[in-house]
């Protein structure tokens, strides 16, 4: 037998064996990889021909609402241990996006079609960020070409002059330079200027514009389940996140109460953007119809904890909580139980990276498969 190294250098005839293992493997791999591409174009080929019914039928190509349906069997019929679902929403996107192009689809842009365009989100830390998982789910759902990644930055001045050296299409901005990366930017909405914060960055052919998009996302997530216009919003908490949705909801002709620990941080917000102010301890349903936790109470590993007790919501209220891990709060529970209508926290996460995703490439977002790809992205964590 002849003698061969291993990769730690060693030689002798286990080597050997492996190194036939090794083979043996690679070729079943080989065989599978022939089977599965066999499937694809048979797929494909089913495609085709729903695509001529569709065309008959003079439907359009895009089902977001079918294409959902079947990343929920899919999820659901994924048993592997092997294979986490956030893998599931990949491959199957992709083929999506494939099906879509045999059915002759709507052209893509111009722009990141050829070489892909590139999108990160700074923040520190930014190691657990979800908008990596979502926006590339959506860029193979919709066949664009872009690149999504998450950078850890600790100082944002010189990270935007990276992006605008390195052609950078867009980018998500996260804690903790939501506000410091007002002054490193060209143009800013005035929306993010009034939120004093901006979660994403477009590079408009070298300038640089701010948005925010949370506040969207808030808007959005409530749009979902209530109008907004001549509802009573209570607010718990003052810090940021309470400012774009205090923003958002006034914006939208509703009234807006915040209720905060402390005294001063709840009125400071509530003079500037008019709202009222009373201490979170006098919280009382009977006020609103429509509560939103900005508190971190009840964020994972805090999870036991909550911002109010039971016996102050009431039937009807609808209660959002932009927490998200877990995704269902302590608060969200009690409120199920108490007949209030719920909105977890990923609805706002997506419906922000909805907003993000169509100011970088002006196309419609696919909402349901941003949301599915996040929720598996949870799942397997
Ligand atoms: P963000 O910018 O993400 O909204 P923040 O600026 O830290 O975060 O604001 C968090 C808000 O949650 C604050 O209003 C804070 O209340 P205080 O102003 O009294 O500090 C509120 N908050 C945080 N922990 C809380 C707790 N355990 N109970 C009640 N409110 C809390």
């Amino acid at each position: 037998m002849k003698p061969t190294r291993t990769s730690d250098g060693e030689t002798g005839p286990f080597a050997d064996s492996d190194a036939n293992r090794l083979d043996e493997q690679r070729r079943i791999i080989d065989q599978l990889d022939g089977e599965i591409l066999r499937l694809f174009n048979e797929r494909l080929e089913v495609a085709a021909r729903i695509g001529a019914i569709k065309a008959r039928l003079g439907l359009g190509v895009r089902d977001t609402r079918r294409e959902a349906q079947v990343f929920q069997r899919l999820m659901s019929l994924n048993r592997s241990s092997l294979l986490s679902n956030r893998y599931v929403v990949r491959v199957f996107a992709a083929l999506m996006a494939a099906a879509r192009d045999v059915q002759g689809s709507d052209p893509r842009p111009a722009d990141g079609f050829g070489t892909p365009a590139l999108f990160a989100v700074f923040g520190n830390p930014v190691v657990h960020s979800l908008s990596p998982v979502m926006h590339n789910a959506a860029f193979a759902a919709t066949g664009y070409n872009g690149i999504y990644a998450a950078i850890r930055v600790k100082d944002i001045r010189p990270a935007v002059s990276g992006m605008r050296a390195l052609g950078l299409k867009g980018a998500s901005i996260t804690l903790p330079h939501k506000e410091s990366v007002l002054a490193c930017l060209d143009y800013i909405d005035p929306t993010a200027r009034r939120i004093k914060a901006v979660n994403t960055i477009v590079n408009d052919g070298g300038s640089l514009k701010g948005f925010n998009t949370d506040c969207d996302g808030v808007i959005r997530a409530l749009a979902e389940k209530i109008s907004i216009k001549g509802r009573r919003v209570g607010i718990l908490g003052a810090g940021g996140a309470a400012r774009a949705v205090a923003f958002g909801v006034i914006g939208r002709g509703a009234a807006a109460t915040i209720f905060n620990r402390s005294r001063e941080k709840g009125e400071a917000l509530a003079v500037d953007l008019g709202a009222d102010f009373r201490p979170l301890s006098e919280f009382a349903a009977e006020g609103c119809d429509i509560l939103v936790n900005t508190t971190p109470v009840g964020m994972s590993p805090q999870e036991q904890d909550t911002p109010l007790c039971s016996a102050q919501l009431k039937p009807g209220l609808v209660v959002m909580d932009i927490v998200y891990n877990p995704l269902k709060t302590r608060l969200l529970r009690e409120a199920e139980a108490a007949g209030c209508e719920t909105i977890d926290g990923l609805s706002m996460f997506v419906h922000q990276g909805v907003r993000q995703f169509e100011l970088w490439t002006g196309l419609a977002a696919p909402v349901e498969i941003m949301r599915m790809a996040v929720e598996a992205e949870l799942m397997t964590k």
